[in-house]
């Protein structure tokens, strides 16, 4: 099969390119790879392409938007889920459909989170290093049950609901926040929807399950961190602009948390997904949390199983293939209700779809 759009996929590692090219023996587009991030510096790089393909940390602001629809790029095929990183309203009215691939693998998010749980509250991480060092004391590496404690899920979304399945299996009491709330998966889950401040002061464990928006950045900011239970465990397998790492770092030092489950970081950019062993780092709150005995950062992997490459491989180039046929974009982004603080004219559990105006904008 031969598809004739030309697609400039920005900020590529080799197993990005080994799954993509598997899936294009489906479609045959023209795909050209950039190790590069997308940004103001290497917006020019899209020059006579149709498309680009980006992914959760280039940088498409207004300026980059005005550039590509200047050199004729027509759409934004986002390999992600999240895409607090884009211009929408400028993509809007450039008239450059913006796609993602929602919902690619949840399993593999909250999996992800549920093992960094494991790992911070029964030291894992820490047995490892001592037995490795030929230390066999377990002195220090105390945990406690996960049976009929309580966990907050900030956002029911896909990843939300996956997760707080996960966490039914270990008898825990699950609460839940989001501005749309999911009835029926709350009564099939078990979830107790409550304000967020109730989740906050209830929690044992806080994870982190919503979107990037204006309005939830800082989520979590010194106020919100003095309301949780003393000793709670924050997971933020999400994004880094959630959290106010800075009251973090306060809120560790304090021991008002426990322990902190990181795979984002407000400014990860510079440092994740790239190998900076022979160099210092220069981030001095990234560098204080790598410190802390009871943290874990990961370079935001909770996506990175097969399963979930090959679904956001295949899924990238059919909302593609979509775009090039003039089909109706299923994954089109427009300004959805992620991040409202209410959702007026939604029915409890309905999913918050773009409105059919903003539909019209961003469908060619
Ligand atoms: P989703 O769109 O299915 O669900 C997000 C939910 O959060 C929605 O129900 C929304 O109403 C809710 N929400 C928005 N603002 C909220 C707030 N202030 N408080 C409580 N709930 C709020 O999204 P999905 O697929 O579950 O993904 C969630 C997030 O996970 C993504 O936005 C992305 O940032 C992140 N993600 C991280 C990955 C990683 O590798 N670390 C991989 C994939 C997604």
């Amino acid at each position: 099969m031969k598809n004739d759009l030309r697609i400039a996929v920005f900020d590529t590692k080799p197993y990005d390119r080994r799954f993509l090219d598997e899936a294009n023996t489906h479609f045959g587009f023209s795909l050209t790879y950039f190790e590069t991030k997308l940004g103001p510096e290497t917006a020019r790089l899209a020059g006579g392409f149709d498309a680009v393909c980006s992914f959760v940390n280039d940088d498409l602001n207004e300026a980059v938007i005005a550039e590509l629809a200047r050199m004729g790029v027509r759409l934004i095929a986002m390999r992600c889920a999240g895409y607090n990183n884009v211009a929408l309203k400028s993509a809007c009215s450039c008239g450059i459909p913006v796609v993602r691939v929602p919902g690619y693998s949840p399993c593999a998010v909250a999996e992800y989170a549920l093992g960094m749980l494991m790992t911070l509250n029964r030291r894992i991480h820490r047995a490892y290093n001592r037995v490795r060092e030929g230390n066999f004391a377990i002195n220090g590496l105390m945990g406690f049950d996960l049976r009929g404690k309580t966990a907050g899920i900030v956002g029911t979304g896909r990843i939300g609901k996956t997760f707080a399945e996960l966490l039914q299996g270990f008898g825990m009491r699950l609460l839940a926040s989001d501005p749309c709330p999911d009835r029926k998966a709350a009564e099939t889950l078990h979830l107790e929807y409550v304000p967020p401040e109730t989740l906050f002061r209830e929690s044992d464990i806080v994870s982190l399950h919503c979107p990037l928006t204006p309005e939830n950045v800082h989520l979590i900011n010194r106020n919100t961190l003095n309301m949780m239970k003393p000793g709670a465990v924050l997971l933020n397998t999400s994004r880094g602009r959630l959290i106010d790492s800075a009251a973090l770092v306060e809120a560790l030092k304090t021991g008002c948390l426990s322990a902190a489950g990181l795979d984002v970081y407000e400014e990860e950019t510079d440092y994740f997904f790239e190998d900076r062993s022979g160099e210092i780092v220069q981030d001095d709150i990234l560098a204080r949390l790598m410190t802390f005995p009871n943290v874990i950062i990961s370079s935001h992997q909770a996506f990175f199983t097969r399963e979930a490459l090959t679904n956001i491989a295949e899924t990238t180039l059919k909302n593609c293939a979509d775009f090039a046929a003039g089909r109706k974009l299923e994954n089109a982004i427009a300004l959805n209700c992620g991040g409202m603080k209410s959702c007026p004219g939604k029915e409890p559990g309905e999913r918050c779809d773009p409105p059919e105006s903003l539909k019209k904008t961003v469908n060619p």
